[in-house]
């Protein structure tokens, strides 16, 4: 499908493949060692289908190396590779917050009790170019309390023992919303932003379960597409997922009015994604979906449409 796509027609590639894990999941991982040259041949097609000033933000996760209690690099490596060889510009490292993990390999973690539970994975934000369309205002969140009484009582103008000076124009309320961080956080006014992707009663889940469909099992949550299409995006810009799986990444697209193309290798969880098509504006950006076309074919950007 990728290679069907004409150069510069893409805004924004957001997707999530399969990691290089140890004990892998029923779609099947490729391993550590091959992972780099895997990923690379989708990786030069990605950069050409993008515009100019298109993102591509990768979802990968960590994995332990096979009999010992130590951490594989191979994502590191994947992001070097991505810059170096591939010609990505890294805008920004981003981080999920995910305290639905398990709390996995059980044996360091909970038989031997040697390490502890890892819940964060990478969200590593790559550009064609170094100044890719991005308007943080778009994502703004809630102000916290703290915030709001700072505001009231007013900034002085000040030093902070790290040397940064305070201004009293600083981070006024009136700007519309605080800026949020890099460690994404949900619309909880924390530093964190705490997404499961453990929904277990979602429409998607129950349609599935209704219709004796196989569960997707290894969704990202809707907010990691909605943060970054909104980011990254305006209405009607195009957004493409490859390994689409349950495709999250669309409905939440359909959602916010932009066009969206997806594909998997796997039909059975294509068929299921549907089910994100036939709910309410409101299940859409919650779930994902289509609702009038088969995902399988590769929807080109000339037929591509919101509705
Ligand atoms: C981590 S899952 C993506 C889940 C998705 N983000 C969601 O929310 O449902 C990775 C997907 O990549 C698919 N996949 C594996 N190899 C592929 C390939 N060569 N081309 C397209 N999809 C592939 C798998 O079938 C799996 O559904």
């Amino acid at each position: 499908m990728l290679a069907r796509i004409p150069d510069g027609s893409v805004n924004l590639v957001l997707t999530s493949p399969p990691y290089a894990l140890h004990f892998k999941k029923e779609y099947g991982n490729v391993d550590k060692d091959d992972y780099i040259a895997w990923f690379l041949t989708f990786a030069r097609d990605i950069l050409r289908v993008l515009a100019d000033d298109g993102s591509f933000v990768l979802n990968i996760g960590g994995s332990y190396n096979k009999g010992t209690p130590t951490r594989s690099i191979y994502h590191y490596k994947l992001l070097v590779a991505l810059v170096e060889e591939i010609g990505f510009h890294l805008a920004q490292e981003c981080f999920w917050y995910n305290p639905a993990k398990m709390p996995m390999p059980a044996e360091w973690v909970t038989v031997r009790r040697i390490r502890v539970r890892d819940s964060v994975e990478f969200v590593w934000w790559f550009s064609k170019t170094p100044w890719p369309k991005a308007n943080n205002r778009a994502v703004l969140r809630s102000y916290s309390k703290d915030m709001i009484r700072l505001n009231e009582r007013g900034i002085r103008t000040t030093t902070r023992p790290s040397g940064h000076a305070i201004r009293a124009s600083f981070d006024q309320v009136s700007a519309g919303g605080s800026i949020p961080s890099n460690v994404l956080e949900d619309d909880v006014p924390t530093d964190m932003l705490k997404m499961g992707n453990n929904a277990a009663n979602d429409h998607y889940t129950q349609r599935c379960k209704e219709a004796g469909l196989k569960i997707h099992p290894a969704r990202f949550p809707a907010i990691l597409p909605d943060f970054f299409i909104k980011l990254l995006t305006e209405t009607s810009d195009l957004v493409l997922d490859p390994f689409a799986g349950s495709n999250t990444t669309g409905a939440v697209a359909e959602g916010l009015h932009r066009h969206w193309l997806a594909c998997d290798t796997d039909e059975t969880y294509l068929a299921a994604s549907t089910f994100r098509f036939t709910g309410s504006e409101v299940q859409l950006s919650d779930d994902a979906i289509r609702r009038d076309a088969p995902l399988q074919t590769a929807q080109l950007p000339d037929r591509a449409t919101t509705r």
